[in-house]
């Protein structure tokens, strides 16, 4: 399929001050789009000027919240070129959630064509800044004026770049979890695989409740027993036990995250013992209480490597590694980061250059 390029007659000013991005608050100057219609398939992909999109009242997405997205990084490397970091990856995980929400499979290959195109073009946007990238959205919303629940029979499939800092805003400083005990964010048949909307929507109770006690993000325990633990929301999470490090195993109610992908493979490689199995939040603290409880990080595309400081359940606050980024954190940091700035070599295979 051709992509049509429409140039914008007015180009934004880039930030000034890197330094000060935050997350995704900014928008580059295009974006790509294409339709889909029941009949004819995916169609008239375009990069376009940046703005605003016109969807009748009755767009099947704004009620039943059919839709699914994506989120990725470009990075500059030092000589000033730029790359994505595993994007094929994203795309086979786009499909996946497709399939769940009853949504039309893309062609992985051409949008993965596409979001090179579209940052070749907005390459000048592309932070310059030490720990600043180019954040990648792509995401598909059903469009058919109905309010009936059906899948639809029209799609919009966009992507939009936001020049980013970190997630957090503690960098890489330590976060404070709180584990949730009342809401529940995943269950077994349901939807906590697939990275679509109600899964965020539904996080939101226990995330303001946690900001309410200062604590940054919730940590989600299983929908059945609210024992395992599964995830954060905004990232995977794992524990480093007595040498040992955990991440809970894909069940299907936790997301099969391209950065945990990565993390496991990394620690591997470098001759740790890593097990995705279920771990019980007892468990953890109880290798808390006998001093085994060596470091709990999260990992994530938005968050990278994040160390928790302080996981709170209940009445019991646990400070992890005195508050302190752990080795394994450091090291998987410092690896991810490494390969995605292009200052270590890419001996994984994991860069695509733009
Ligand atoms: C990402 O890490 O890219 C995500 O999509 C998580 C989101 C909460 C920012």
């Amino acid at each position: 399929m051709e992509i049509k390029i429409e140039l914008t007659k007015n180009p934004k000013e880039k930030p000034q001050d890197e330094t000060k991005l935050g997350f995704g608050h900014i928008f580059t100057d295009h974006m790509f789009v294409m339709n889909y219609d029941t009949g004819m398939g995916w169609h008239d992909a375009r990069i376009v000027p940046y703005g605003e999109i016109s969807l009748s009242p009755a767009a099947m997405c704004l009620h039943y919240g059919q839709e699914i997205f994506e989120g990725l990084k470009a990075y500059r490397t030092a000589d000033g070129s730029v790359q994505l970091f595993r994007p094929d990856e994203n795309f086979k995980r786009m499909n996946v959630s497709n399939e769940r929400m009853v949504i039309p499979a893309i062609d992985e290959e051409f949008v993965l064509e596409a979001l090179k195109k579209l940052v070749k073009l907005e390459e000048d946007w592309v932070p310059h800044t030490e720990g600043a990238s180019l954040y990648i959205r792509p995401f598909i919303i059903s469009t058919d004026p109905y309010v009936g629940v059906k899948p639809a029979d029209h799609y919009l499939f966009m992507i939009i770049l936001s020049p980013s800092g970190a997630y957090y805003s503690t960098g890489l400083n330590p976060v404070k979890i709180y584990v949730e005990q009342k809401y529940v964010r995943a269950v077994r048949g349901g939807t906590g695989f697939a990275k679509t909307a109600a899964n965020y929507a539904i996080s939101l109770k226990g995330q303001d409740e946690a900001h309410k006690q200062d604590y940054e993000q919730v940590l989600w325990l299983d929908g059945v027993e609210q024992k395992y633990i599964e995830e954060v929301g905004s990232m995977n999470i794992f524990f480093v036990i007595d040498g040992e490090v955990i991440t809970p195993k894909l069940t299907g109610s936790v997301l099969p995250g391209i950065t945990r992908k990565s993390a496991i493979e990394i620690c591997k490689n470098k001759g740790y013992k890593v097990s995705e199995r279920r771990i019980s939040i007892e468990e953890v603290a109880k290798a808390y209480d006998d001093g085994k409880l060596d470091e709990v990080f999260g990992t994530g595309t938005a968050a990278v490597i994040s160390p928790v400081g302080h996981l709170k359940w209940g009445d019991k606050v646990m400070t992890i590694n005195d508050n302190k980024i752990g080795e394994i954190s450091q090291m998987l940091y410092d690896t991810l980061t490494g390969i995605q700035w292009g200052k270590l070599p890419d001996d994984y295979n994991w860069i695509v250059k733009i």
